[in-house]
């Protein structure tokens, strides 16, 4: 039976490779994004190299949208397989130095809307159908920057690097990912959290040294683990990393 997934923020960067890699596996793959342009320009793209992917406007901090694309996926497919949670946004402005005494309230609420609350929001939904798969994935897109480890460590590349809402927003990510692996570790569903490494897309910018294609990787991984693979993990090209 083919296996469906779901990939948030597909249009680019990441996600769009993450649909091009899920898509390669003979998946059925849902591109999700927020703007229908840009999100039926990447299908065709994708649909040009003869894969099985299907455009699927779907705006994460909006519940109209996230009922819609229940509905829709329970009424064509009745299951998901992979739901990867890639859509984010980064709303600090500067990734140097450190800006929780002043970055403004509306930043933040802003980020959690997307990052937090909209990821959490649009995987309660779609629960329901995932547990209906033989072997439910849940993949969230977290960053390095949402780890305390990271952060609390001098010697760290990241150290000097604290935009506090979007790092904020990741941490708390990071918390759903532990507390939802906790909840489903009885059933089929596995759960884990990716760092995708610093990859060249509009939030890693040019600088990275990742492309999209090698960022995208992770996550794909871990979309595509085994009945033995793990759960509850944060890791990045393989390796576990420090929350
Ligand atoms: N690049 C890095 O170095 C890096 C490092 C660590 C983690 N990450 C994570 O990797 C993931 C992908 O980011 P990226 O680097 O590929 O950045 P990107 O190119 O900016 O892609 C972000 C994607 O999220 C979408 N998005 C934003 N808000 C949305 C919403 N409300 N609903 C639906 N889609 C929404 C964007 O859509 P629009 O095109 O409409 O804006 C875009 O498709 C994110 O979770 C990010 O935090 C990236």
């Amino acid at each position: 039976m083919t296996k469906i997934a779901l990939v948030t923020g597909g249009n680019k960067g990441i996600g769009f490779e993450t649909v091009r890699q899920l898509a390669a596996q003979n998946i059925k793959v849902l591109l999700g994004a927020r703007n229908e342009q840009e999100g039926k320009k990447a299908e065709e793209i994708l649909q040009d190299d003869s894969l099985d992917v299907e455009f699927i406007k779907l705006d994460i901090s909006d519940s109209q949208d996230i009922e819609n694309t229940k509905a829709y996926i329970e009424r064509a497919y009745g299951k998901l397989d992979i739901l990867v949670n890639n859509a984010a946004v980064f709303l600090d402005g500067e990734w140097f130095g450190n800006n929780v005494e002043s970055v403004p309230m509306k930043t933040l609420r802003d980020t959690f809307d997307i990052n937090y609350f909209g990821t959490v929001e649009l995987t309660q939904a779609l629960l329901p159908l995932i547990k209906k798969s033989d072997a439910g994935r849940i993949v969230n897109i977290s960053s390095l920057s949402g780890s305390f480890g990271a952060h609390l460590d001098k010697n760290h590349w990241l150290y000097q690097l604290k935009p506090f809402a979007y790092s904020a927003s990741k941490t708390a990510l990071n918390q759903f990912t532990v507390f939802l692996a906790n909840a489903l570790k009885e059933t089929n569903v596995k759960v884990n959290a990716a760092s995708p490494g610093w990859v060249k897309t509009s939030i890693g910018s040019d600088e990275a040294p990742l492309t999209p294609e090698e960022g995208a990787k992770t996550g794909v991984a871990l979309a595509l683990l085994d009945d033995n693979g793990p759960a509850g993990t944060f890791s990045q090209a393989g390796e576990n990393i420090t929350w």
